[in-house]
Order: C-alpha cells, then structure tokens, then sequence
C-alpha cells in the first residue's frame, strides 16, 4: 500500500525521493507525486498510474533544485487514482505540502468543519484535510510546524502515517506516526524517512524503529522525537542486514522467480543458530519467559491471507508436538467475534510485512486480553514485532514481489521452532524425536534445492493449461494449506478462478464444480507417512476423475502407485509428512507464476494487490 519517502541533507532530494518511490514499486500503488522546497516556494508533480507517467511529467514540467523533498506512491482508498487524488496535497496557500499513508476515519467531520471555516478541498481523500488543518495551525503555533503536526494528530483518529514541509523553513521534514509504517534512516549530514527501509537501504543501514503516536522533526544533522503531547522520545536504533542489491532483481527477470529461488537460502537462515550443538532448540532472541510458555493451555495464530496458510500448516504440526490446542484464524475476522483468549493463551501473529493492518489488531486485541504474544515476522523494526511480547524473525530477506513465496516458507519453519520449543519446554517430546525432526528441517534447503531443478515440467503444464477458465488444488492433512496456498498464488497471479479444498470436502458440494477438462492438481501425502492418507486421496482422486478431470499430482519420487490416476505427475523428493508443505509447495509457486507469465500478467505487481496491507 502507500509508499513514503522523505528526505533532508545535501543531495538533490528529487532523485533521492524518486529511487526511494520505485524500491517501494512493490508495496502496490496507483498514482504517486512529489514535493520539494526551493526558493521558500513548494514544488509539487504528481500523476495518476505508474511512476514512469510521473516521470514522464518531471520531464516536460522540470522540479527546481532542492535539498528537501517527500514522494509518495498512494494505492486508492478515500477516491479513485486520479492526478487530483494523488499526493501531496497542499493547503490553500501552498505553504504546507502533506502525504499520508493511512485512513483518516473521522475526516468528514473534519472536512464540514473546514468546508465552514471557508475552505475549498480541491481532491476526494481524507490526506487533504490534513493539509489545511496544518497550514491553520501552523501560525496559532508561532511557525512551530512539529507542534502544529502535534496538535494537528491528536484531532485525527484512525490510522496515519503524515508527512508535511512547510514552504517556509527549507530544512524541515516534519512526520507523524499512528498505526501505519513509518521507519527514520539515519545519514550523515542527511536524513531519511520512509514506510520501509527498502526505500534508503542504498543510502544507509542505520535506523530508527519509530513508536506509536510520535512525531519525528528532521534536519539535516538532527533527529528529534516526542509523543503527541511534546514530550522526549527515545527511539531504537537498528542495522538493517541486507544490502541494496537484496532488494534488486539480480539476473532474474522477476522479482518472483528470484525469491522462489532463494528459497533454500532462506530456509538454512530461517534455522540459523537456532539449534545449539547439542541439538536443543534455543530461540534466546524471543524473551519467552519459560515458565509462561509452561503455563498456557492454548496456542491462537492470527494471519492474512499466505501467512495464515503458513499457520495453518504448522497447526498440525504444533497440536501434535504439544498436545496443545492450536486455533488459527483469519486475522480480520478475530477481533470482531469475541474470541476466548487470556492470559493462558499464547497468540502468534505471523506476517511477512509486520505492518498488516488486520494482523495488527487482532494481536493488540489478544494482548488486551491478557494473551501472551509472539510475532513471527520477516521485517526488522516493524510494528507487529514491536507490538509483540517476543518475536522470532524469520530472516527470509526481503520480499519483494506481492506474492508470497520464501516468506511462507520461512514462516512454517519458524512456527515450527516454536512447536518444538514449546515441545521441549512442556516436557511433550522426548530429546531424541526432538532432534530427528531438527535433522529432518536441516535437510530441508537441500531439498528445496532439487525441487528448483526439476520445474521444468511444472512450466509447460502451466503454458498448457493457460486458457482454463478455473483450477481446483486438492490436500489432505498439511497439503490442506498446501492447496490453499496453491489456488491462492493463482488467483493473485493469473487471475483465474482457484480454490484449494480439503479433498474429503469435495464430495459435500465443490465436486459439482467438475466438468470435463477441468485441471485439478491433488497434493499426495506420501504413502511412506500415513498411508491411509495416501489411500483417502486416491479414492478422492478417481471420484474427479470419473467426471472428467484433468489430475495433475504433486507426488513424492517413488510413489509408483499413483501413476494409474494421474494424467502429469510433478515430482518432489521424499520427505517426512509434516516436511512435504516444503517441497510440494514450490512447483505450486512455479506454476502460477509461469501462468501469469503466459497470460502477459505483471507477474511482481498484480493487480490491484498491495505487498503491505495497511489499512483493515
Ligand atoms: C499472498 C500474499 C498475501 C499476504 C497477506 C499477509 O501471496 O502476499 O496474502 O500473505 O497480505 O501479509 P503479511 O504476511 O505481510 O502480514
């Protein structure tokens, strides 16, 4: 969703702001703009549609030079993306220039009362008010812009992230922080501020994690924070530890195809250093107090789309380590349904980003129960592991395609850690079977690996079956979330009608779907692990077959006894049950992403899709 950039130091803030913009590309967007402050006057472009239109209009309409400037990618909600609707909005005298990340929840009140004071809002969004109550309080505060932002925010309600300069002190970047991502990158002689530190990574590494409720004042050679009412803040510091080049396409022709890529990289870092020698887990960095963990009697996921998958896998892992009950749920649909969770209920809030805002709320509504938390996260210095009792960062690196691959990945390998934490702490599993199943997750990158190198299969089925109308993915057991998962990638990338089923569910309803031709791709639990699983499936199998479709087996090597009932076979190695979402979830990845490619699909970009989604 929205992408900020600010600037302040010696450069040109124009490029700066602008190289900041297209590494927030991904997030998702649908106009963006810029302001910057030259000769005490504000400068502002901005465009609906893709940056290059912004450029585009940079162009024939040059910005003059500055050292100050704000850019912004604004993905639609309050109006639709139109050059009017994108920001900066500024006030009616040009001298306070805002963009906003976020949803102003009362700004229609605001609005009346601004349309009575005999202001004209010239755009639909709620950002706009913004600017005008800036711009009225700015003199009421003595030319004291950080204060005017102060007072401004504590008449605002909903969620925000605000950026404002003010024509008249060039120096300034002035930002406020409710709910949504804000992150200060911190230069020499120049500073940053961003939604992620994707946008400055190429600038520096060392930033500020910023809190709620805070207003941040930049200059060049100062750092200044305070909560809403004025008061001294402390934010804290922290490297980031990746490079730019992370966040840059690296010979691949998508974002997605590398980070599928990556994927055993990122397993062997998800694991890194958190199995000591003599094979015990140690997850130190989390500050679970043991006793606690000892203590509760049930364990809450709460997640959005992929990442619920990834906690829905590790349910059946963590229920039977544990003998723990393991409720996982849809994190916008938590909050509102008075869910029974207290101070004996640990809650996990997994999510990629850490800054989805329905996994947001659900954790602080757990935690307003009294509930333990623990967040399962991908991104440093975000708001969810901020928020969190504990957290375990999954160390994927970053993710920059809208559709999840290395992330879900890394997620069940980190609820898995937990599981066997938990497992160990709780006394539940013996030392030995502790350790088999940390040997088996060891072996996980390299399987991974031989998976990557045969997908070839998987790309011409999916170049094949480009022109269906619809695709069902069948599971049982942990290939359940696999085929979630699998219709999911589908629907983001191909825009395809998917569904992912439980494959005992078929014949209760969805088997009516079946029609002749229609691709179904069954996840087959290996019949070396729980063999009446294999056996339950092959039954599912001839009930769609028999009407006619397609079956496409995501099976492991060996299983010879599937051949009869599958029209292809993508092969996976051979692992352990509760390890197969590894494996069979990849040529899952592959396949809808080679389908979008067929389709001539923005593959990295989907449509109307956000990477970060911050607002409920
Ligand atoms: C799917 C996808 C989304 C995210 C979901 C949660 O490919 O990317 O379904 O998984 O929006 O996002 P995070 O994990 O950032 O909370």
């Amino acid at each position: 969703m929205c992408g900020i950039v600010g600037y302040v130091g010696q450069k040109q803030a124009l490029e700066i702001v602008v190289a900041g913009l297209r590494r927030l590309e991904y997030r998702g967007y649908d106009s963006a703009g810029v302001a910057v402050i030259s000769d005490g006057q504000l400068e502002v472009r901005k465009k609906a549609g893709k940056l290059a239109n912004l450029e585009g209009l940079l162009g024939s309409d040059p910005l003059p030079d500055s050292t100050t400037g704000i850019g912004h990618t604004r993905w639609a909600t309050h109006g639709g993306p139109t050059d009017d609707n994108a920001h900066p909005h500024v006030s009616e005298d040009v001298s306070i220039a805002v963009v906003h990340n976020g949803i102003i929840e009362n700004f229609a009140e605001l609005k009346d009362e601004l349309a009575t004071a005999g202001v004209h809002l010239t755009s639909e969004t709620d950002t706009e008010v913004a600017a005008h109550l800036l711009a009225r309080e700015v003199p009421l505060a003595d030319g004291d812009l950080p204060e005017a932002m102060r007072r401004v925010c504590r008449r605002l309600e909903g969620a925000f992230t605000l950026v404002a300069l003010d024509r008249t002190q060039p120096d300034l970047v002035v930002a406020a922080r409710r709910n949504s991502p804000l992150v200060v990158g911190v230069g020499e002689g120049e500073n940053f501020l961003a939604s992620d530190v994707a946008a400055f990574v190429d600038h520096t590494r060392e930033a500020l994690e910023l809190g709620q409720d805070q207003v941040v004042v930049l200059t060049p050679d100062s750092i200044t924070i305070t909560d809403f009412a004025g008061e001294p803040v402390e934010a804290t510091p922290f490297t980031v530890d990746w490079d730019a080049s992370a966040a840059e396409k690296g010979g691949y022709d998508l974002f997605m195809l590398k980070e599928i890529a990556e994927q055993p990289k990122a397993v062997a870092d998800a694991l890194r250093g958190r199995i000591s020698k003599d094979h015990r887990i140690q997850l130190d960095e989390t500050s679970l107090d043991e006793a606690v963990l000892r203590d509760i009697s049930k364990v809450v996921v709460v997640a959005c789309g992929t990442a619920a998958h990834a906690g829905l896998v590790a349910k059946y892992a963590i229920e039977h380590w544990t003998r723990l009950p393991v409720e996982v749920e849809l994190a916008s649909e938590f909050r509102y349904r008075d869910p029974i969770v207290g101070p004996d209920s640990l809650v996990i809030a997994i999510s990629q980003s850490g800054e989805t805002m329905d996994t947001l709320m659900a954790l602080r509504h757990a935690k307003a129960q009294g509930a333990r938390t623990l967040a399962i996260c991908n991104t440093v210095g975000s708001t969810i592991p901020r928020e969190s009792d504990a957290v375990l960062y999954t160390y994927a690196g970053p993710e920059i395609a809208v559709a999840s691959t290395k992330a879900f990945l890394t997620q069940i390998i980190a609820a898995y850690l937990v599981g066997l934490y938990l497992g160990q702490v709780r006394g539940t599993m013996f030392e030995d079977e502790i350790r088999r199943i940390l040997g088996e997750l060891d072996d996980m990158p390299s399987k991974v690996d031989l998976v990557l190198d045969t997908t070839e299969h998987v790309r011409e089925l999916a170049r094949e079956l480009a022109d269906s109308t619809s695709v069902l993915f069948l599971g049982r057991h942990v290939g359940y979330p696999v085929a979630l998962e699998g219709a999911l990638k589908l629907k983001e990338l191909a825009y395809m009608h998917a569904e992912g089923f439980p494959a005992g569910e078929l014949k209760h309803g969805p088997i009516a779907l079946i029609e002749d031709g229609v691709p179904v791709i069954v996840i087959v639990p290996s019949p070396q692990g729980r063999a009446v699983l294999h056996d339950k499936i092959v039954s599912n199998i001839q009930e769609v077959r028999a009407r006619g479709a397609l079956i496409i087996a995501i099976a492991e090597e060996g299983d010879e006894a599937i051949v009869p009932y599958a029209d292809h076979i993508v092969r996976v190695p051979a692992v352990p049950t509760l390890m197969q979402p590894l494996v069979s979830t990849v040529p899952l990845q592959v396949f809808a992403c080679e389908m979008a490619t067929a389709k001539g699909h923005d593959v990295d970009q989907p449509r109307n899709l956000a990477k970060s989604v911050t607002v409920e």
